[in-house]
């Protein structure tokens, strides 16, 4: 059976095997032994060493193969260039291929990729001071539920999912509303939905080799035979949404004009000119929050997770950051506010580095949308060519942060008086560009609530008392494993 399985594999590739035709002046590409395979492995098993190694021999930009298909990476000196160029370049394209929602969700949410930026941009991050005390309040919520007043030590296990659940809770308020946020089960929802879905998705392009376009349908096979992991929760969002919308509908026609909207996403969708209120679409509402649950949740509680862990490895940083969030809280009288939350710059210089060192080697890849792009110093890549932005070398850039960049400067960012929010040529964290990630005003402002409350309240360590370290999934990190100690601080 496996002498079967191999053969047939074995004439797969042997019927594939192709050398890759390059057009005129491409970059370099790194040599190889095994056709279709390239540097699939290389790549892969260890991003970082693979391509710091090709970047030493080739310089940027510079060609490489990974299941079966040609890519070319840049790094610190041509992501800007890539970034500008914004009308050449397209990272939807990546995404249909990696992660392909439109063959899952019943509304392919790339034709809506603008709508939900938009929405993003001015329905969340824009209305941030509307939205502060239900933020801080979720926050607290799920802190409260599952730590609590923790008289005794508390370990806490699988701590990105704890902080998906933090994320979830406020996400779910901001996406549905105060009423529906209440129920566990919608907030069980955001927080496992991503999770569930990704369990697909990651799964490396192996069917790549065979056709470009296989993987993508390989991996979406289950769902169009029924399975559909995240069917369960949409059935969950949709229960729950619907008494609201109905009610809201009724409520619309009786008051008329004297109808108070709610501050959140429902109500804005059915604001919208094509809402149909004789004929609700169910689906297609739960389909618009389901992606925004993909973009917000796994991402903002990733970041939570790492920035805990962070803290936790910086005991050096513990009484800085608690004096600075013991005064703050003084200073308001245990009310928060946003301005006050903007008060805390080593707090906010903190979060930075966190974003900094997440590790993700590739961040934004994008793929070429026009008949080819130049770069500056005349390298030509052909239209659909996916080209991935090596940013660990923007984001550990000796020339701005140092010769030591590659070390945690906490407080670095204080004196430079730059929010975590604000991207820049190096700080490459939420992509860059008019196409940065919408969201990002509305993460940093969870974790520094979640950062502050945890201040204030507890001490945290690890059980085994080694700093904890990520893993990689290939060019993406995974916050760690290990558990945490919550413990009552002591006034
Ligand atoms: C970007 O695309 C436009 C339109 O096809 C093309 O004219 C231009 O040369 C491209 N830019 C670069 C730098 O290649
Ligand atoms: C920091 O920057 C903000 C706006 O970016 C500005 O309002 C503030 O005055 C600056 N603070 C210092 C100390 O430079």
């Amino acid at each position: 059976m496996l002498a079967l399985l191999s053969f047939i594999f074995l004439l797969i590739i042997f019927i594939y095997i192709k050398s890759p035709r390059l057009s005129k002046n491409e970059p370099p590409l790194v040599p190889y032994t095994v056709p279709v395979i390239g540097h699939t492995f290389s790549y892969f098993l260890n991003t970082e060493n693979f391509i710091k190694k090709c970047l030493k021999e080739y310089g940027e930009p510079f060609n490489i193969i990974i299941f079966g298909k040609v890519v070319t990476v840049v790094a610190q000196k041509y992501i800007p260039e890539m970034i500008k160029a914004h009308e050449n370049f397209s990272s939807i394209e990546v995404f249909r291929e990696l992660i392909p929602l439109h063959l899952i969700l019943g509304h392919d949410p790339f034709v809506n990729i603008d709508f939900h930026a938009k929405t993003t941009r001015e329905q969340i991050s824009g209305k941030l001071t509307l939205h502060f005390d239900r933020i801080q309040k979720d926050v607290l919520y799920y802190l409260d539920k599952q730590i609590g007043e923790c008289n005794k030590p508390k370990s806490v296990k699988e701590i990105w999912d704890f902080t998906n659940h933090v994320t979830a809770k406020s996400i779910a308020n901001i996406c549905m509303g105060e009423e529906a946020s209440q129920h566990d089960d919608v907030v069980h929802a955001f927080a496992v939905l991503t999770d569930d879905m990704n369990k697909f998705f990651f799964l490396p392009p192996i069917f790549s080799f065979i056709h470009p376009k296989l993987h993508e349908y390989v991996i979406s096979l289950p769902f169009l035979f029924g399975f559909n992991p995240i069917a369960k929760h949409q059935k969950v969002l949709i229960n729950r949404m619907k008494p609201i919308v109905e009610n809201r509908i009724q409520q619309k026609k009786i008051l008329g004009d004297s109808y108070e909207p709610s501050n959140d996403l429902l109500e804005f969708y059915m604001s919208q000119s094509d809402f149909d209120s004789s004929s609700v679409d169910y689906n297609c509402l739960s389909d618009l929050i389901a992606f925004m649950i993909f973009a917000g949740i796994g991402t903002t509680g990733r970041s939570l997770a790492n920035l805990l862990f962070d803290y936790v490895g910086n005991p050096q940083c513990w009484d800085e950051l608690y004096e600075e969030a013991s005064t703050i809280n003084k200073e308001c009288n245990g009310k928060l506010t946003l301005n006050d939350a903007n008060k805390m710059i080593k707090l906010e210089s903190f979060i930075r580095e966190s974003f900094r060192h997440t590790g993700d080697m590739i961040i934004a890849p994008r793929a070429v949308t026009t008949d080819h792009f130049t770069f500056s110093n005349g390298f030509t890549v052909p239209k659909g060519r996916h080209v991935l932005d090596f940013s660990e070398d923007s984001l550990f850039s000796e020339s701005v942060y140092g010769p030591d960049s590659k070390s945690f400067k906490p407080f670095q960012f204080v004196s430079k008086n730059v929010s975590a929010s604000k991207i820049d040529k190096t700080y490459l964290v939420f992509g860059g560009g008019r196409h940065a990630c919408p969201g990002r005003f509305y993460a940093v402002l969870v974790m520094k609530l979640f950062l502050y409350h945890v201040l204030l309240k507890y001490h945290v360590r690890t059980e085994s008392g080694n700093i904890p370290k990520k893993s990689m999934m290939g060019p993406f990190s995974v916050p760690s494993k290990e558990s945490l100690i919550f413990e009552r601080r002591k006034e």
